[in-house]
């Protein structure tokens, strides 16, 4: 049976935190907060828009976000220090084990795509950047829908983009919330615990099918899942 391995993009394949670098030259000893509350208060963002169906795309929030930032940490950042902080999180990194695990899994029995809550240019660009781009089929972006994780219909379009079955589709984020949003969908799910210190949501109705801690795990782990 072949298996489509739909990856997530943000904290799973491409490093969030590699705009520390730049932020440290701005903000100095507050650039780890400063990424640590961008990237919550992006997805925050995201999952209140989809709530309130009021969407925007992703390059959007996180640049309401990184103003969001900016005011709450008192940090006076000018418009050109923005604009460079949104062109790095243009090239932000790949996470060291991401190149290798992709290599391992070029065989027949999986066909890898990348899915996102940014748009398909934006992703494509971190993906070329990082020299991966060509591990994947196609990019799919919840742009196309309209809607955020982890809405049912972003991992619908996902599985009708991919031309897969829920079953044989397997979701592969660092994101507990999109490993929950995609085993609600039907869709099965891998975590990839990038940290000792992040926790899965421990609800009783729903769960990952397998917790990793390096992406080079992967393979295994579905070949035990089976
Ligand atoms: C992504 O969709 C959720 O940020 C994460 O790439």
């Amino acid at each position: 049976m072949q298996h489509t391995l739909a990856f997530d993009v943000y904290g799973t394949l491409i490093d969030t935190n590699g705009v520390i670098l730049t932020l440290q030259k701005m903000v100095g000893d507050k650039a780890a907060e400063f990424s640590r509350v961008w990237r919550e208060k992006q997805l925050e963002y995201s999952f209140r828009r989809g709530l309130m169906q009021r969407y925007r795309n992703f390059s959007v929030c996180t640049r309401e976000e990184l103003d969001y930032t900016c005011t709450i940490l008192q940090v006076d950042l000018g418009n050109a220090d923005r604009n460079m902080l949104m062109d790095t999180y243009r090239v932000l990194p790949a996470f060291g084990d991401v190149a290798e695990a992709l290599k391992q899994l070029d065989k027949p029995a999986y066909r890898l795509y990348a899915f996102s809550n940014g748009q398909t240019e934006a992703v494509r660009g971190l993906l070329e950047h990082a020299g991966i781009l060509d591990c994947f089929i196609d990019i799919v972006s919840v742009d196309e829908v309209k809607r955020f994780k982890p809405d049912p219909a972003v991992y619908q379009h996902m599985l009708k983009r991919c031309g897969s079955t829920p079953d044989s589709t397997w979701l592969i984020s660092s994101n507990p919330f999109d490993i929950l949003g995609a085993r609600s969908a039907g869709v099965r799910g891998i975590w990839l615990q990038r940290s000792a210190t992040s926790i899965f949501d421990p609800w009783d109705d729903l769960a990952a099918d397998a917790t990793i801690s390096l992406l080079t795990q992967l393979d295994a782990a579905i070949q035990n899942c089976r």
